[in-house]
């Protein structure tokens, strides 16, 4: 996928579901039923501003079995390079947006015996369309949900009207923690794994599931990388001899989409490795932020993840 195959929707409905986040229905402006998709899915979200155009992936939380339109959760982030701040203060409902096709990076394993999921703040969004799925089915599964409090727990009701007797819910405001380690080491064989959330909460979790002799195989986590921001730097594309530059707020990607470069892509976060891009040379250092590479491919230098990472270099050539 890259920057050409969109849909297009309109927005159907906004709603402030907590102080930080909002909750966006989006629908074809025919009235079509948009493309079919499973619980895990992510949409690329292009926002079109003035002064650039922002290209987020964002979970489905809708039902899989709805089509008539597709919901996502925004939070609003403090730090963000634009794109929370376009969904939350430029949106109004008839707003027209265009969305990528839905990619899932992060299903449920179909052999699995038993889904343990595990969710952080806006974390829990890939779980909602996951629990469609689940719910009626003949697979157990269990939801841990960690919040900050109660007024921060989006869909909360949601969750407890379908769902009571599978989820749990950890108030950080009541200092209510989940044991990883103790839940991890209870498991019947055969279950498989999830946390989404931020990256500490997930990194907790990874080293529990380690510490508890847990197979990489049934450990599942996603966690797309807000694309960090950085120092200036200049790159030279050599297949399509052109020479840009990337501002401090805007990432490689979009520097190179700027400049009418296509480069595929799945998620824009550092996780799929669909944006791999090979460097030619480099007089300096890459700054790496993908989960994609391996340390080693990291330290070798010869390649790069554009979606997210960045470089301190005065001379890089791409071989693109
Ligand atoms: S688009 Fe997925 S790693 Fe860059």
């Amino acid at each position: 996928m890259s920057g050409g195959q969109t849909i297009e929707v309109v927005v159907k409905a906004i709603e402030q579901v907590t102080p930080l986040i909002k909750h966006f229905q989006l629908a074809s402006p025919r009235g079509e039923a948009l493309p079919a998709f499973s619980g895990g899915s992510h949409v690329i979200v292009v926002m079109r501003g003035e002064a650039r155009v922002h290209r987020n992936p964002y979970s489905l939380l809708s039902a899989p079995q709805n089509l008539d339109s597709y919901e996502i959760a925004v939070r609003r982030m403090d730090e963000s390079r634009g794109g929370s701040h376009f969904m939350h203060d430029r949106l109004r409902v008839g707003s027209q947006l265009e969305i990528a096709h839905p990619v899932n990076l992060f299903g449920l394993d179909k052999i699995a015996r038993k889904h343990l999921m595990i969710a952080g703040g806006i974390g829990i969004t890939p779980f909602l369309a996951q629990l469609e799925d689940l719910h009626g089915g003949l697979v157990p599964y269990e939801l841990h949900y960690s919040v900050r409090s109660a007024e921060h727990a989006a869909f909360l009701a949601r969750l407890q009207a379908r769902e009571q007797e599978h989820v749990h819910i950890y108030y950080d405001s009541e200092n209510q923690v989940i044991d990883f380690e103790g839940l991890l080491s209870k498991q019947p064989l055969g279950t498989h794994v999830y946390v989404c959330g931020p990256a500490g909460f997930i990194g907790r979790v990874l080293d529990a599931a380690r510490g508890c002799g847990w197979s990489p195989s049934h450990v599942h986590w996603e966690q797309f990388s807000a694309p960090p921001t950085g120092d200036v730097f200049q790159v030279q594309l050599a297949r399509s001899m052109k020479k840009i530059v990337v501002p401090q707020d805007s990432t490689l990607l979009e520097a190179i989409e700027a400049a009418g470069v296509d480069v595929p892509y799945l998620c824009r976060g550092g996780v799929c490795g669909f944006c791999q891009s090979k460097v030619i040379e480099c007089d300096g250092e890459l700054l790496h932020y993908d989960h994609f590479l391996s340390d080693a491919e990291k330290a070798g230098g010869k390649t790069i993840m554009p979606c997210v990472s960045r470089a301190r270099a005065n001379h890089l050539v791409l071989d693109l």
